[in-house]
């Protein structure tokens, strides 16, 4: 017997590191706002907003995205000269020890990703969810986890670090116990096709 993967979901990863100092500061000038305890959504600690504008001399990383999401685009088979692509979103996310952020996707964007500031020793991963969970299929037992059968899978960046997915893949942060705190910079890019 052959079996053959189809529908296969890529998510990319890319070298960010050139850009941990430029990162990290921010999260000492930019004024991050507290997330309410009731949020039904995350329980991440402090969050600055989806907004490109309040980040100071974020040109050269909102570029590097830009970079990344054409390479992206590249390799999906995409050509890179019949869209504009623009980063739409732009913000910071810190983590406590022990805090979640919800399954969820970014469905009105094209590519969605993050850049991993501070990764904690012990800090969890990133769960990513096959579309197919939504359709009503038949549940089975499974003996061994493998592409064919899985609906999650956990990708363990480092700081660094910066992936990119199609914006919408269900993604969610789960909790996990480590010492310090997690910071990440979230985005959005969204592909215009050019009038030619
Ligand atoms: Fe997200």
């Amino acid at each position: 017997m052959k079996l053959t993967a189809i529908h296969v979901t890529p998510v990319a990863a890319f070298d960010a590191s050139q850009f941990i100092d430029y990162a990290n500061p921010l999260f000492d000038t930019v004024k991050l706002k507290e997330v309410p305890n009731d949020s039904y959504l995350t329980s991440l600690n402090k969050y600055s907003g989806i907004t490109c504008e309040d980040l100071p001399n974020s040109e050269p990383l909102k570029n590097f995205i830009v970079d990344c999401a054409k390479e992206f685009f590249t390799g999906l088979g995409g050509d890179v000269d019949d869209y504009d692509f623009q980063v739409a979103g732009l913000w910071l996310n810190e983590m406590a020890s022990g805090t979640y952020h919800s399954l969820h996707n970014h469905w009105a964007h094209t590519f969605s990703g993050n850049f991993y500031v501070r990764m904690p020793t012990n800090t969890g991963g990133i769960n990513f969810k096959t579309p197919l969970i939504l359709i009503n299929k038949f549940k089975m037992k499974v003996k061994e986890y493998t592409v064919f059968n899985s609906e999650t899978t956990t990708m363990n960046p480092l700081a660094g670090e910066l992936l990119m997915w199609e914006s919408h893949i269900a993604h969610e942060v789960p909790p996990s116990t480590y010492d310090g705190v997690r910071r990440g910079i979230g985005f959005d890019v969204d592909l215009t096709e050019k009038n030619t």
